[in-house]
């Protein structure tokens, strides 16, 4: 049995400093979290701890698509709380796993500054 390759993919879309939102295919079949495939496309995503929630660099607003997550645990909470800019949409990007129901979410990634 082969699952079809194009399946497998969802879109995400990356809003833009400008408004504007760039589409970003990526990999719901290999176990990837956010913060890997935003790293893959050459988004600015330190990922410093190398994704087990204590630097937050990873860090990204869920402008659409939050009630599609699972919430957000305790270790990613107390990371979140440290975060200035962190709002009720923050998430950290190494503790979401892309799944296929995330397809269209829209996310904008929080800036170091
Ligand atoms: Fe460090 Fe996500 S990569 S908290």
């Amino acid at each position: 049995f082969m699952a079809s390759t194009h399946s497998d993919l969802i879109t995400i879309y990356m809003m833009n400093p400008d408004g504007s939102q760039a589409p970003l295919e990526v990999p719901v079949n290999i176990n990837l979290s956010l913060m890997e495939v935003l790293r893959a496309g050459g988004y600015p995503i330190p990922g410093t701890c190398g994704g087990i929630a204590l630097c937050a660099t990873c860090a990204v607003d869920i402008l659409s698509g939050n009630e599609k997550l699972s919430p957000a645990g305790d270790q990613e909470l107390d990371m979140l709380d440290l975060l200035p800019q962190s709002t009720a949409a923050t998430r950290l990007g190494c503790q979401i796993r892309l799944r296929p129901e995330m397809d269209g979410m829209i996310i904008r990634i929080i800036s170091e500054s």
